[in-house]
């Protein structure tokens, strides 16, 4: 496994992969592998060639007074993780060498941004869609991978994938889960004992949700104020949004039906976690 920190050298690596006909499959992270990440990063192994795995806390997409200084890192941990899962390059660029003196150019996704984190989170898509365009035509992927777990994330990068006639297939994997629930993030290590056990309330509210669902309660508004009653019990939980929207246009629903998707973030203290699931249990 090879450590590249500079984009030229990545850039000729990934040149010579594509003329030797190799398939790059690529999983880009901000580093602190869980198992989440792990579990694309075996996604990856199998679709391509030649895996490559980035890891870049990018500032751009953090906003003031958010995470960036404290957001967890561990590169020793990373590589050790990588080298396991197969990883055949990690690229760990210089925030100096990604946003040199002088750069100008950013990426804005319309409408799609405009809900959820979007509208809680001003600018960060900019910088989500910026850093992964910018990465896309360093590593020159065929295949890249995301996560569920972030579904607004998701939907616009295949938005601007197809938008700027970016020639990368993008999958999306499930979201991967600590036993009793939890989505698995880099930020569960902020939570105390006590923090950790609160934000279950996350999973437990898309399974109550899914539950109101199949008992035929199909009215929105119904169903986010009973699962607002329920987070707002737990001490330390302070909701950002509880929102049901149509998986493709993230647009609130009135009513829940096959396309609603639950989306949830809320803060368990000074950490933000977020969640999502579909309501209605597909039988193929
Ligand atoms: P990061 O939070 O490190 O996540 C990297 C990838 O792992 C994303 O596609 C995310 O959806 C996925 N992931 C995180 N937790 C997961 C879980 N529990 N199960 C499955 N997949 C999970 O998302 C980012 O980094 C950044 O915004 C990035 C796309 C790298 C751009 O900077």
């Amino acid at each position: 496994m090879d450590i590249i920190r500079s984009v030229s050298e990545m850039q000729q690596r990934a040149t010579s992969a594509r003329v030797a006909g190799k398939i790059i499959s690529f999983v880009p992270t901000m580093g602190f592998l869980h198992q989440g990440h792990l579990s694309l990063l075996e996604a990856g192994r199998k679709r391509g060639d030649l895996l490559v795995l980035s890891i870049f806390v990018n500032p751009t997409q953090f906003g003031q007074g958010e995470d960036f200084e404290d957001y967890p890192r561990d590169l020793q941990q990373d590589s050790q993780l990588a080298q396991e899962a197969g990883v055949d390059i990690i690229f760990i660029p210089e925030a100096a060498e990604m946003y040199p003196t002088g750069y100008a150019t950013y990426i804005d996704v319309e409408g799609i941004t405009d809900n959820l984190c979007g509208s809680s989170r001003p600018g960060h898509f900019r910088g989500v869609c910026t850093v992964v365009s910018k990465l896309f035509n360093i590593v020159q992927p065929q295949v890249a991978i995301f996560g569920n777990k972030d579904f607004q994330q998701l939907a616009v990068i295949k938005r601007m994938t197809l938008d700027m006639n970016i020639q990368v297939e993008v999958l999306g994997l499930p979201i991967f889960r600590e036993s009793d629930g939890l989505a698995m993030s880099s930020r569960n290590v902020y939570l105390t004992p006590e923090q950790r056990s609160q934000a279950l309330v996350l999973s437990q509210s898309l399974a109550r949700a899914k539950q109101l669902v199949s008992a035929g309660k199909t009215d929105c508004a119904a169903i986010i104020s009973q699962l607002t009653n329920d987070i707002n019990k737990k001490p330390d939980a302070r909701i950002d949004y509880v929102q049901i929207c149509h998986q493709k246009t993230l647009a609130d629903q009135d009513d829940v039906d096959v396309d609603s998707v639950l989306l949830l973030a809320v803060y368990i203290g000074k950490t933000r976690l977020i969640d999502n699931g579909f309501l209605v249990i597909k039988h193929d």
